[in-house]
């Protein structure tokens, strides 16, 4: 075993603190790795206030790319040395999910069986299996994915959470094909890459909403069509203007509230989709709605864990698209951080200003 630095989050709501953790040696199916790069996800967020379960302490961070140092017993995907992306999709093979050809859906995906711990002995809750705001972690060797080692660590890294889920809740969930109009309500790392989901998918309209003028900005780099400043416009009247009065074929709320999620149901057309992405939290309930607009729209409600991403299938494909030009991960990261800045990034990530933080290790 060994003994490196994490950022821990120990009790709900509190500031997070850097402390010292133990890493055991890899045991049968499991990988240590040596952190490069991670990114800060609201989802970071959501654990330290509590608002994901209550098993602290979390050691937090999962947007993360580094190198493969260790390998246990019976591992063969990956070798020390690889460069990998780290996953939360570690599919099983054998659940319902997966013996029935829809593994992007696997109901009992693979972590490491053994636990990090404190010094004193106390184990942590890897955030999402992982536990990357750290110099190594310990994780399932599923939970690696080879990529490409000349991509720059800290762009492909955050396909491992935030922008795998916002091109995928486009591509995968909500099926955006060409020509068609999308709209996306919440454009932070999340939302930003579900509209450059769009672009890949070669949408035609592309509506971005957000309360903050900065992140229409980055969106219209990524792809973004129109705009809506939700603070100065009604959202689902301004979606609708700008598709014909109709509303958009899909509408991804990448927020994860019942305001925006209500907004997101009637600013879509006839027949259209709603792709909920954003992380409501316990608390949160469905928005009163008449069930007679629930049946008269049609259509479908969907929610998106992931962007409905295969790991092996689409990290390496879209690091290509990445490494091409045709896909600017470099956009998503807006600073370069270390680990001691984790909670000055949760900071600025919510009051604006950065899409993502990247700690660099
Ligand atoms: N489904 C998944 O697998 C998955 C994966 C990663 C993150 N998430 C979730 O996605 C959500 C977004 O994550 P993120 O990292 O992009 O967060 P973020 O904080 O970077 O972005 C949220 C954005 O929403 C905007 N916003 C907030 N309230 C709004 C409103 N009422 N109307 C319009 N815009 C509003 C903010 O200005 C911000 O730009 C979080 O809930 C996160 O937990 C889900
Ligand atoms: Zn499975
Ligand atoms: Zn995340």
């Amino acid at each position: 075993m060994q003994q490196v630095r994490g950022v821990i989050a120990r009790a709900k709501g509190e500031p997070v603190s850097i402390e010292t953790i133990t890493i055991p040696d890899p045991g049968p199916g499991e990988a240590v790795v040596d952190i490069a790069t991670c990114g800060v996800c609201h989802t970071d967020l959501h654990y330290r206030e509590g608002g994901i379960n209550d098993d602290f302490p979390f050691l937090l961070g999962h947007e993360a790319a580094g190198v493969v140092e260790a390998v246990g017993e019976g591992v063969t995907e990956v070798a020390p040395g690889d460069f990998v992306v780290l996953n939360w999709r570690a599919v099983c093979g054998e659940c319902r999910a997966c013996t029935r050809g829809e593994p992007w859906y696997c109901f009992a995906t693979r972590n490491a069986t053994q636990k990090m711990t404190l010094e004193d002995g106390t184990e942590l809750t890897p955030a999402l299996g992982i536990g990357a705001f750290a110099d190594k972690t310990l994780v399932a060797a599923g939970q690696c994915t080879k990529v490409d080692p000349a991509a720059r660590a800290a762009a492909v890294g955050l396909l491992g959470c935030g922008v795998m889920a916002g091109i995928g809740a486009a591509l995968n969930t909500g099926n955006v094909r060409r020509g068609q109009s999308v709209a996306v309500i919440g454009c932070g790392g999340v939302g930003a890459a579900a509209v450059a989901g769009a672009r890949l998918a070669g949408a035609a309209k592309v509506i971005a909403v957000d309360l903050d003028p900065q992140k229409l900005l980055w969106a219209t780099g990524l792809g973004a069509t129109h705009t809506v400043d939700s603070r100065e416009q009604d959202a689902v009247e301004a979606i609708r203007e700008l598709t014909d009065g109709f509303g958009a074929d899909v509408v991804i709320d990448a927020v994860g509230r019942p305001e925006t999620w209500k907004q997101a149901f009637y600013a879509r057309d006839l027949a259209g989709t709603v792709v909920l992405v954003g992380v409501p939290t316990p608390d949160m309930t469905v928005p009163d709605l008449p069930l007679i607009d629930v049946f008269g729209r049609g259509g479908s409600l969907k929610s998106s864990w992931y962007g409905d991403c295969l790991p092996s299938r689409d990290f390496p494909m879209l690091v290509d698209l990445y490494q091409q030009g045709r896909l600017d991960l470099d956009a998503f990261v807006t600073e370069e951080i270390t680990l001691e800045e984790v909670d000055a990034a949760f900071e600025k990530m919510q009051h604006g200003g950065v899409l993502r933080s990247v700690v660099v290790l």
